[in-house]
């Protein structure tokens, strides 16, 4: 899978040191440009400079005061202050949502209908199939969930144990300890761009684990996989796959890993594949042309992903399908559950599940396809459109994520809720982006270059006058 790139080429401006910074004509000091120092080495077609560490900036979250009740303060005066801050907090949510680019969620559903099951505590604390004595659950509607999935993964409702989570990570965090359960002194492998979760967990479950290089696409290398598991070859092996990676959408191509644990010489019986699928996994099986399919008729482990992606929900959520047999090794009866515990998490989010019930039965598997292919198609518009401004982009053939050079300012950034690292930022076209929405962020990226241009121009000709004026002088 090369990724899919188009070499146009940019000038960017010149990056200064810090130490630059303060040897700088005063004129320039304010203009709003990045101050890191690159070594300039070999880039891809796409980047605009390589990447120099993490450049993260903390900024400090606010804090809104709880309203105590106050002598000089009538009831009925706190109760209007109480919506007047709840008001102000809805308008800033919604102006939020509109300029959201960077993150893999799909903000446009409506669960109207379900508003008023906030005045219930659902809680599916316990096994999703074995019901508690706590009677305010919604077990009916995971499991349904749950059959719907195993459907998608294509694995028999007798075979597979599953439950909703509240996260992508927390799949993650299932899949790799039902592959370390069954293989307690196994490796774990992943490449290198894996969600932080994956290595998070080996840490977690003091697994060893090998972090796997990656090729320019972002998929794992599977040459050095290889050459790892024939290093271990007397370990099991427990595999992260990426379904889709985090910045670059990039997939790892199952089929091609388990040729691989062939060639390396592990059976079927040593090794156990968790697929990563926080986005892509639940947008692949939708795919019309040839993907390498995830499904349990493969032998994989478990499958996971992210609810709030890209079905989307107003609570992160997310779902882990396992085999049962696999998850025998973790489950436990608990007393006072009158349930069996085989999850992370002990209190569950029981509202969750309806809301993905209700917008899987609302769309089926024809609105989700749909929905898919829309991305797609509008994941190669926003591609075109960046390209035709000059701007240097990566899309990998199985992804809707649009990788482009990370914009330098820093405002333009946060005011699109860009996801960056190093010197690339991507938007996640998912179904909530229109292709007015792309027009209308092309347009402002192209006037913030403009800006940055300037001051860079400004720059030069500010040195330029620096440097007669000491001639003169
Ligand atoms: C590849 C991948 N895995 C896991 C996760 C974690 O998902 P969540 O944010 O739902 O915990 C993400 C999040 O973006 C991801 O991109």
């Amino acid at each position: 899978m090369d990724p899919v790139e188009l070499a146009t080429s940019c000038a960017m401006p010149p990056v200064l040191s810090r130490s630059a910074v303060a040897e700088q004509p005063r004129c320039l000091r304010s203009a709003h440009l990045k101050t890191d120092t690159f070594n300039v080495t070999a880039v891809a077609p796409y980047q605009a400079m390589p990447v120099a560490g993490p450049v993260i900036t903390h900024h400090k979250s606010t804090a809104l005061p709880v309203v105590e009740p106050h002598p000089e303060l009538t009831e009925e005066e706190r109760e209007a202050r109480v919506a007047e801050m709840i008001g102000n907090y809805m308008k800033k949510l919604a102006e939020r949502t509109h300029h959201h680019m960077g993150y893999p969620y799909n903000l446009d559903f409506d669960y109207g209908l379900l508003e008023g099951l906030t005045k219930y505590s659902i809680n599916n604390l316990g096994d999703p199939f074995i019901e508690s004595n706590y009677g305010v659950h919604s077990r009916e509607f995971e499991v349904g969930v749950l059959n719907w999935f195993a459907r998608l993964w294509e694995i028999d409702e007798e075979e597979y144990w599953g439950y909703i989570t509240t996260c992508g990570t927390e799949g993650n965090l299932h899949g790799i300890l039902v592959g370390r359960e069954n293989f307690p002194d196994g490796i774990m492998y992943a490449s290198a761009e894996s969600h932080y979760s994956v290595f998070k967990a080996a840490r977690m479950y003091r697994m060893q684990a090998e972090k796997i290089s990656t090729l320019e696409s972002g998929e794992i290398n599977y040459d050095e996989l290889k050459a790892a598991l024939i290093a271990n070859s007397g370990k099991p092996a427990v595999l992260n796959l990426n379904i889709g990676t985090t910045v670059k959408g990039a997939v790892d191509d199952l089929d091609r890993v388990l040729e691989v644990l062939k060639e390396a010489g592990y059976s079927e019986d040593r090794f156990f594949i968790h697929c990563d699928g926080a986005l892509f996994g639940m947008m692949m099986p939708f795919l019309s042309r040839d993907a390498p399919m995830v499904t349990f008729r493969k032998p994989i482990g478990s499958v996971s992903v992210s609810g709030h992606k890209f079905v989307g929900a107003p609570v992160p959520c997310g779902v882990v399908i396992t085999r049962f047999k696999h998850v025998m090794a973790l489950s436990s009866d608990v007393e006072y559950l009158n349930s069996r515990d085989a999850t992370i998490m002990g209190s569950r989010n029981g509202h969750a599940p309806i809301y993905l019930w209700y917008t899987l039965t609302r769309k089926g598997y024809e609105g989700m396809r749909r929905d898919v292919e829309r991305c797609m198609r509008n994941a190669h518009v926003l591609k075109q459109m960046l390209e035709s401004a000059g701007i240097k982009t990566m899309l990998n053939e199985l992804s809707n994520t649009v990788v482009f050079e990370r914009p330098k300012e820093e405002a333009f950034v946060r005011k699109w809720q860009l996801a960056c690292e190093g010197d690339i930022a991507h938007v996640v076209v998912m179904p909530n982006i229109t292709v007015e929405k792309l027009e209308e962020f092309v347009a402002d990226y192209v006037q913030s270059r403009a800006r940055v241009s300037i001051a860079a121009a400004k720059r030069v000709a500010c040195e330029a006058k620096a440097a007669e004026e000491e001639l003169e002088a």
